[in-house]
């Protein structure tokens, strides 16, 4: 019984953080992301909870550092912006500005249109937030409620999305619903799966407004491999961009993170330097207003000439001459 006892307060030794020789407490601790974490999106947010000794916290992307945080509470709380592949995030604390303690994690950002394909190393696992466990640590000052979740919000600050996605937005042009922070017309958090996924295939989600177009791509003969599929967020972004169209990236940039070999190959026709036909930097003369793209002589959708051309290629000279005066 009493060599029970002992062992007793011998573990309890051990489980003490105070003990031994460490003698330290940690002064800075990353709650989220998980280390080694793959992320999908450009943004990410970083929860640092301090022990309430620092006087400022300085975060750095791959070596380039971002503005030091001053008057630090409990958690610190920030979005930052990922670059494409490997990102390692260092947090430094600091006692009247000396260096006081360092924590690092290491991300992999891939973008859903990625150029250079790469993967990520084998130890690095897909993170989602929204899980009660992860959630239950961030109550205590936010609010996450469920109850309020599914009804749209009559005053934009009322927005239970709000205060952690602001930056989401942060682009030129912001979509419709996103802008008015109507975020669960298509994140309910009723759908099934993950909570706040989109129910799938997205394009029944775009559809239920964008009607027109649904009926306009109804009939056609030739269908987009992507559209085919059902997807328009690999190319859209449902939220916000500095592209028009909420494009994910400009046109001709776009169709060439997948078909890569249209940048600089014989393409319609076999110009003079080697190249095909120009895809940018000119007017469009079908399109007034706007520039060259891919998109001038291709439906990014569907269509009902093969090669989702706007006009059927065989036709004689039509199709050139819709542009060209030879
Ligand atoms: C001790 C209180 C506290 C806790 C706990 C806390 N936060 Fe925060 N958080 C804040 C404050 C204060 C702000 C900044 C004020 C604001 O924008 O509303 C903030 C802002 C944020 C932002 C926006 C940051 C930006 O740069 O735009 C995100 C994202 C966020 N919190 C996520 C979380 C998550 C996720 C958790 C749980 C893991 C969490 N927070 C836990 C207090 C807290
Ligand atoms: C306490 C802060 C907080 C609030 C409030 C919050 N989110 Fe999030 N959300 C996060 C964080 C953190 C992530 C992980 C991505 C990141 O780091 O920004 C995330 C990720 C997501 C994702 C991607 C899937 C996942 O779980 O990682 C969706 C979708 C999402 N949030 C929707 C919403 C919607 C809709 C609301 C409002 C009803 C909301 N969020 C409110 C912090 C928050
Ligand atoms: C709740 C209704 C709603 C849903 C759902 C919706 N949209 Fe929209 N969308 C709008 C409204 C309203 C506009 C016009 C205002 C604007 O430009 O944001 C718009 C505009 C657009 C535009 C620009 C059109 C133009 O001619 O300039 C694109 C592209 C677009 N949405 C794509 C999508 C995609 C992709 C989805 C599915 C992921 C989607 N939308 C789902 C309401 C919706
Ligand atoms: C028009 C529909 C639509 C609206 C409105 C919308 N989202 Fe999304 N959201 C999506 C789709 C589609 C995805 C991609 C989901 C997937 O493939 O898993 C997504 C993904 C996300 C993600 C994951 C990271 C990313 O950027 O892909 C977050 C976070 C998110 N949404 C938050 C929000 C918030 C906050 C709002 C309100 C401002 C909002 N969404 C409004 C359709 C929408
Ligand atoms: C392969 C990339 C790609 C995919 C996938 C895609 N889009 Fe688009 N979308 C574009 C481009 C590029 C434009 C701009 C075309 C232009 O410049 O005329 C556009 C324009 C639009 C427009 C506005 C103009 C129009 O043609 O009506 C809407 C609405 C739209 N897309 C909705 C969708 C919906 C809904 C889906 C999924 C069913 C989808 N898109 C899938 C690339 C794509
Ligand atoms: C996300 C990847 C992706 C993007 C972005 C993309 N495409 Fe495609 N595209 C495909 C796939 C997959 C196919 C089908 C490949 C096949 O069948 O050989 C395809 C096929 C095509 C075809 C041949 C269709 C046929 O009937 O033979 C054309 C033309 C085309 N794409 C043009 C474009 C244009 C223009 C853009 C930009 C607006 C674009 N693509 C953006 C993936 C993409
Ligand atoms: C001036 C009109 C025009 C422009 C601009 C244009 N294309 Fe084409 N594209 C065509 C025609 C015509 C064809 C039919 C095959 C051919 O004649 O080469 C075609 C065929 C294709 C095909 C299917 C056959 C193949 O060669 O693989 C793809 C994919 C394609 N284009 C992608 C693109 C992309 C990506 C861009 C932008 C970088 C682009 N096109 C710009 C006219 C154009
Ligand atoms: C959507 C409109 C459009 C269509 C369709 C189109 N072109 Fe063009 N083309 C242009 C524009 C714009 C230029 C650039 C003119 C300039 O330099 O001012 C151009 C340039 C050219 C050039 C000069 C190339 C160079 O290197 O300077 C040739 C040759 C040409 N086109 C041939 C064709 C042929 C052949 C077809 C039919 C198979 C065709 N184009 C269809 C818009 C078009």
């Amino acid at each position: 019984m009493r060599s029970c006892y002992i062992l007793f307060i011998f573990v309890l030794c051990l489980l003490s953080p105070v003990s031994g020789a460490q003698g330290k407490v940690s002064q800075l601790t990353i709650l989220l992301p998980p280390d080694q974490s793959v992320i999908e999106s450009e943004l990410v947010s970083i929860v640092i909870v301090t022990g309430g000794t620092l006087d400022a916290i300085r975060l750095s992307v791959n070596n380039s550092d971002l503005p030091s945080i001053e008057k630090i509470n409990r958690n610190v709380c920030k979005v930052i912006k990922l670059e494409e592949g490997l990102n390692t995030i260092t947090i430094k604390g600091f006692k009247k500005d000396e260096p006081a303690e360092e924590q690092k994690i290491t991300l992999f950002y891939r973008p859903p249109l990625s150029e250079n394909n790469s993967s990520a190393p084998d130890a690095f696992r897909p993170y989602k937030f929204h899980t009660r466990e992860r959630e239950s640590k961030c109550i205590s000052c936010h609010d996450l409620g469920q109850r309020r979740a599914n009804k749209e919000p009559q005053d934009i600050s009322q927005s239970p999305c709000i205060r952690c996605h602001k930056k989401l937005l942060d682009f030129k042009f912001v979509h419709g619903p996103a802008s008015v922070w109507e975020c669960t017309t298509c994140h309910r958090s009723t759908v099934k799966g993950h909570k706040y996924s989109v129910s799938k295939p997205e394009q029944n989600l775009c559809y239920s407004c964008h009607s027109d177009a649904a009926v306009a791509w109804k009939d056609k003969k030739f269908l987009h491999g992507p559209f085919s599929m059902g997807i328009c967020s690999v190319c859209h972004n449902p939220h916000a961009s500095d592209n028009d169209f909420f494009l994910r990236k400009q046109t001709t940039d776009l169709c060439l993170s997948c078909h890569e070999e249209k940048a600089t190959g014989v393409h319609v026709v076999s110009g003079v330097s080697g190249g095909g036909h120009p895809v940018r930097g000119k007017p469009d003369p079908l399109h007034p207003g706007k520039e060259l793209s891919c998109a001038s002589c291709h439906n990014p959708h569907a269509a009902d000439f093969s090669e989702l051309l706007f006009q059927n290629r065989n036709s004689g000279f039509e199709f050139c001459t819709a542009c060209h005066k030879f």
